[in-house]
Formats: structure tokens, C-alpha cells, sequence
């Protein structure tokens, strides 16, 4: 087969995608987002990305890249991010690392009380069933805490499911077995009968945003916790371990990193990361190397297309 003949592939054979549309795509999402598209993926991209088509009434992905290209493209680029990402999660998924929360919980208790700063990030939080698991479980240890100066940071570069994070309102049925009884109590009744929504005392401790992991990082101070759980499978190891070195520069010294099942700490990253647990690391006193300010996986920003995510400044900032 030629290259440039248009493979009927996937679920609607007249959206074809040929290998070179294919490379370009795979490279444009991989730039902005990390995420490696690899040939076995391609069937599930014309999957996911057969409905914007259709949606946008495009006739082929020659003229969906156009969109994309275009300097009106920009919420189909948000789209485009939407439709790629992975956004599984679940309250309390992984419940080992709740209960070590749970542990860490009075020593933070304790020093909130004392004044100080305590600052955790749900990097990578999906629709934010792992922030407010976070915050119940915190809340659960100590119910004064949304009166002192701690707060959890959640972001996502899916602006969609942070839009769903605000909200806060789930589904009863997605509620699963591993969730400890205690969260009910930072439940309430959403707006129909098969939903609850997240009570205002949670939701007081946490801030949701979108921010692209790989772009500048909109605040300077550090952190006492990072969850970053299954974030970085899709990721190159490349673009990986500068995130993880990222990682180091914020967090505290004695600070936790949580990492999903099937991620595992880079080797390389051993002097600043000891394991204290099940994907669970702890940040050693070892000066973590400066902050390079942007990830670019595998040195493709040369003549980058516009992007929604690479050239938009996040208007935030942690207090
Ligand atoms: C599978 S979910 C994990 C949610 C939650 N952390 C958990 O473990 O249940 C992965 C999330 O990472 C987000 N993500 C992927 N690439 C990202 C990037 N470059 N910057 C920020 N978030 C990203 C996706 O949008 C998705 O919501």
C-alpha cells in the first residue's frame, strides 16, 4: 500500500487517516500533552477522534488537522486533548495510599494548628474523585482543618473533567466498595435522585485548575504531599523523568510523592526519592536541579502549530 492511500481503518472507513496524518497527529500530541500515541494506538485515535469529526461535519482528518492548525482552532485543540486523554479515577481508588494519609494526617493536623502552611496537589486529577478522597480523608482526622491554612491544589490539562471537578456531582453507582464509609458524610443529595454532590466543606479545601503538566508551573511555593497517580503511564520516559525532577523541586524535604499501581520511580531520580511504601516516595534532603520551566518531550517544539494547552498562560496562582 502506498503510504499516501487512504487506509480504510476504524469504526467509519470514510474518515481514513494515512500514515502520514497519522505520524503528525501522534507528534502534535505528544508535544503538547507527552502522552505517546504509538502505530498500536492508532485505531483507538481514529475511534476517539471519529466523533469530533462527525461532530464538526469534516468530511477527513486532512481537514480536521486544518481545524486544528487554524488560528481559530483553539477549542477544537481543547477538544482534541479532551478526546485523548485517559480519564479513569475513582473515590479512594488505590486505598493504600489513603490509608497512609491517614497517617501522615496528625503530623499535618499538628502543624496546622501551629500556623504553618500545608499545601497538597492532586496533579493529574481527572473529574476529582482523587482530591476530595484527599480531603475527606484529612477532614475525617481533623474537622477544623478548612479553618486553617491548608489547601489542596487538583489540576488537569483536560479542561472538561475540571469542569466536572467543580461540580462536584457523581453518580451514586460510581461510588465503589473501597470507598470507606466516613466520605457519606461529605455527601449530599445531587440534583437527581442516582447522584450525590460533594458537601461545601470539602470542596472550601480544594482548588480546581486546568494546567498541562508540561507547561510553566503558575506558582512558586512547595508542597507537603503530590499525588500524581497514573498520569505518566502514557508518557515517554524521557518526558517522565523531567516531570518527576520537577516534581522534587516542589516538594518539601520529608514531603510524599503517591504514584499510580504501575508507575515506578526512575532509577536516576534514587538520590532524591526514597520508597517509603507502595508507589509511595519520600523527598530526601538532596537539592532537587532547577525547574526548566517547560517539558518538551522528545525536543519536538521546533515550528510548533498553535496549541491550546502550550501557549495559553495559566491564570492561577497558589496563595
Ligand atoms: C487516568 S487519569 C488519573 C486520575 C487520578 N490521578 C487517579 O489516579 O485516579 C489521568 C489524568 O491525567 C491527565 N493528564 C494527562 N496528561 C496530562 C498532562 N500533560 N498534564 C496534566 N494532566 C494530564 C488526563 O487528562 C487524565 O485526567
Amino acid at each position: 500500500m502506498s503510504r499516501d492511500r487512504r487506509p480504510r481503518l476504524g469504526p467509519d472507513p470514510a474518515l481514513g487517516l494515512t500514515d502520514a496524518e497519522f505520524a503528525a497527529m501522534a507528534q502534535r500530541i505528544h508535544r503538547e500533552t507527552g502522552i505517546v500515541i504509538g502505530t498500536a494506538k492508532r485505531n483507538m485515535l481514529i475511534a476517539r477522534l471519529a466523533h469530533r469529526l462527525r461532530d464538526l461535519a469534516l468530511p477527513d482528518f486532512a481537514a480536521y488537522m486544518r481545524l486544528l492548525d487554524s488560528p481559530g482552532g483553539e477549542a477544537e485543540r481543547r477538544a482534541l486533548v479532551s478526546a485523548i486523554t485517559t480519564n479513569v479515577t475513582r473515590f479512594y481508588r488505590e486505598p493504600h495510599h489513603f490509608a497512609a494519609l491517614a497517617e501522615l494526617a496528625p503530623g499535618l493536623s499538628a502543624r496546622a494548628r501551629s500556623g504553618a502552611r500545608i499545601r497538597l496537589w492532586s496533579a493529574g486529577c481527572s473529574t476529582g474523585q482523587e482530591a476530595y478522597s484527599i480531603a475527606a480523608t484529612l477532614l475525617d482526622h481533623d474537622p477544623t482543618l478548612d479553618s486553617r491554612d491548608l489547601r489542596i491544589l487538583a489540576t488537569d490539562i483536560d479542561a472538561e473533567v475540571i469542569e466536572t471537578a467543580r461540580r462536584g456531582v457523581y453518580d451514586r453507582r460510581s461510588i465503589g466498595p473501597e470507598t470507606p464509609p466516613t466520605l457519606h458524610r461529605f455527601l449530599r443529595d445531587g440534583p437527581q435522585d442516582h447522584q450525590v454532590i460533594t458537601a461545601p466543606k470539602l470542596r472550601a479545601l480544594i482548588r480546581f485548575e486546568t494546567l498541562n503538566l508540561l507547561d510553566e508551573w503558575p506558582f512558586h511555593g512547595q508542597f507537603d504531599i503530590i499525588f500524581c497517580r497514573n498520569v505518566v503511564i502514557y508518557f515517554d520516559p524521557e518526558t517522565r523523568h523531567a516531570l518527576w525532577r520537577r516534581i522534587a523541586g516542589r516538594l518539601v524535604e520529608e514531603g510524599r510523592l503517591f504514584l499510580g499501581h504501575s508507575e515506578r520511580m526512575d532509577s536516576r531520580l534514587d538520590p532524591l526519592f526514597a520508597p517509603c511504601g507502595v508507589t509511595q516516595y519520600r523527598r530526601t534532603g538532596i537539592a532537587a536541579p532547577p525547574d526548566p520551566g517547560q517539558i518538551l518531550p522528545g525536543n519536538l517544539a521546533v515550528a510548533a502549530p498553535p496549541s491550546a494547552t502550550r501557549t495559553t498562560p495559566c491564570p492561577f496562582a497558589i496563595p
